[in-house]
């Protein structure tokens, strides 16, 4: 090894802590400068709990607010738990983070905070005691008006204190050092208040502030780096977390929403399905705990503006594979004895129960591990006040090989106005051991 290359070694060892400790320090810097940031707070001293009990208008606002913002279903232990008491799992690349108790109990809640403390913990990710991991949505949240700040924190104090300890996150290293975010933070999170864009509409502008800010639909919408953060490029040009696929919401031909209506939106949001989709998984949540919930108004708002948004991909449909491709044979014949008594033999399915899968975009997305998931597990459809029993998608991963199902699925994207890249054997299996599926045969 020659000597010039060890000293660059050299250097780039002592050199890189100190990058790393300069770019935490940077960030910490930066945090306390950012300290003061419009936030907007009545009342920063006193706890929540000794603070006179909130309007009840303004709790109500409050709710509306949690519920646009899905607050409860991320912070209640799922199979049970006490509402906003903490304790649901979220996994992440980097390990599993466990959400807090954010009921007024004192000890193990949020009951000590004051006003100030909230707004920080959930506009900028600090609370008193720690830095929050992005995991914890204030990268959106960061854009909530100080109205619904306000609102919110009523409906908070208003809850009923739970004194339940959810487990610890134990993130191994060096992600526990929770110092590293503020690092995080500097190189990614923008820390600045929603905008109101006035070559827009009110309606527009509100369909802009509850995708972004309180729905925060790009969480999951949104591709990520290698470091979890947004690839702002790729604004809702579909992401993929914890074995599924959120497509493209953009007005993509392809693999987007350019064949759907605003009316095709504003039903999926509220019933869980249209007669393009059934929502599955993630999505199947957020339209229980959230969307349905929410106002036609704002589910009119949102699907407007998506509707607005310019395609993110001007792919062209690549041509079908040809319907006498040995794969494509296999495909028709597994699709035709164990998939077409549902989804019927030409994919029109059954509306509002059994997926649409002809000429269908999220049917034609890049990444296939939605359609693998569903095949591999079953999926359970949204249960909504519109659609109170939810359909169900049995599961084949302990009756088909690794081959079968991406013929089928081959199959199901090159037929019926269809056409994408072929789904491999390989990215079955890879998805079927990390979802620990059963092993077919
Ligand atoms: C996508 C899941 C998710 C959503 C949605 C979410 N949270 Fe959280 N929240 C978390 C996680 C995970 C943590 C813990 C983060 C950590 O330990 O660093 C957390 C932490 C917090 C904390 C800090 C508590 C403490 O003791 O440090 C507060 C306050 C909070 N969330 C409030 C809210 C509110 C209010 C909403 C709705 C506006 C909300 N969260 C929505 C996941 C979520
Ligand atoms: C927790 C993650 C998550 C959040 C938050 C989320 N989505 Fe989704 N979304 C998904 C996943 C995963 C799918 C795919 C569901 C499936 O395969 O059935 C999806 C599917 C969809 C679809 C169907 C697309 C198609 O082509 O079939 C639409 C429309 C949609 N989401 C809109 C939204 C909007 C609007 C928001 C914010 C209000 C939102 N989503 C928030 C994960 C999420
Ligand atoms: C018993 C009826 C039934 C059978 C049989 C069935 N499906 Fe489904 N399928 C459903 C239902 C219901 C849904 C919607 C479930 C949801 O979205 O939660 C669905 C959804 C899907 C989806 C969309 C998943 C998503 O991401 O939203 C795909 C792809 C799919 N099925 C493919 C298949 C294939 C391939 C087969 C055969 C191997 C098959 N289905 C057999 C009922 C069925």
């Amino acid at each position: 090894m020659s000597a010039g290359k060890s000293k660059a070694r050299r250097i780039a060892r002592v050199a890189l802590p100190v990058i790393g400790a300069a770019v935490v320090l940077a960030g910490v810097l930066t945090w306390r400068a950012n300290d003061a940031s419009a936030d907007d707070v009545a009342d920063g001293t006193t706890a929540m709990q000794a603070l006179p009990a909130p309007d009840p208008a303004s709790v109500a606002r409050g709710r509306a607010v949690a519920i646009a913002a899905d607050c409860s279903a991320c912070h209640t232990r799922p199979g049970g738990g006490a509402a906003f008491a903490g304790g649901y799992p979220l996994e992440t690349p980097f390990g599993t983070i466990m959400s807090s108790n954010i009921t007024p109990d004192r000890a193990n809640g949020i009951g000590n905070w004051t006003e100030h403390d909230f707004f920080k913990a959930v506009r900028h990710g600090q609370s008193p005691d720690h830095f929050l991991y992005p995991a914890m949505p204030y990268t959106a949240y960061v854009q909530i008006s100080d109205e619904d700040m306000h609102d919110l924190w009523a409906y908070i104090r208003s809850l009923k204190p739970v004194s339940a300890v959810p487990e610890r996150t134990d993130l191994p290293f060096p992600f526990n050092l929770r110092i590293l975010v503020s690092g995080w933070n500097l190189l990614f999170f923008d820390n600045a208040p929603f905008q109101t864009d006035a070559s827009h509409d009110a309606a527009w502008n509100r369909g802009r502030y509850l995708t972004d800010a309180l729905a925060h639909c790009g969480t999951c919408h949104t591709s990520k780096n290698f470091l979890g953060a947004d690839r702002s490029h790729h604004y809702l040009a579909g992401g993929t977390l914890s074995g599924w696929h959120a497509p493209d919401l953009t007005g993509s031909a392809q693999t987007g929403l350019a064949s759907w209506s605003e009316q095709d939106l504003i039903s999926y949001l509220q019933t869980g399905s249209n007669d393009h989709a059934v929502a599955a998984g993630p999505m199947a949540e957020a339209v229980e705990h959230s969307t349905q919930k929410m106002p036609a108004a704002d589910l009119g708002a949102i699907a407007g503006y998506l509707k607005s948004l310019p395609a993110h991909s001007d792919n062209a449909a690549p041509k079908a594979l040809a319907a006498s491709d040995p794969v494509m044979q296999q495909g028709a014949l597994t699709y035709h004895t164990q998939c077409s008594a549902c989804h019927t033999p030409k994919g029109q399915g059954i509306a509002g129960m059994a997926t649409h899968l002809a000429d269908n975009a999220a049917v034609r997305a890049e990444d296939p591990t939605s359609l693998i998931h569903a095949v591999l597990m079953g999926a359970k459809a949204a249960r909504t006040d519109a659609n109170p029993t939810g359909a169900g998608m049995p599961s084949f991963g302990w009756r088909l090989s690794d081959e079968e199902v991406a013929a089928a699925l081959t199959h199901v994207r090159n037929t019926n106005g269809n056409a994408a890249a072929p789904v491999t054997a390989n990215q079955v299996a890879s998805l079927r051991k990390s979802l620990d599926a059963r092993e077919a045969r």
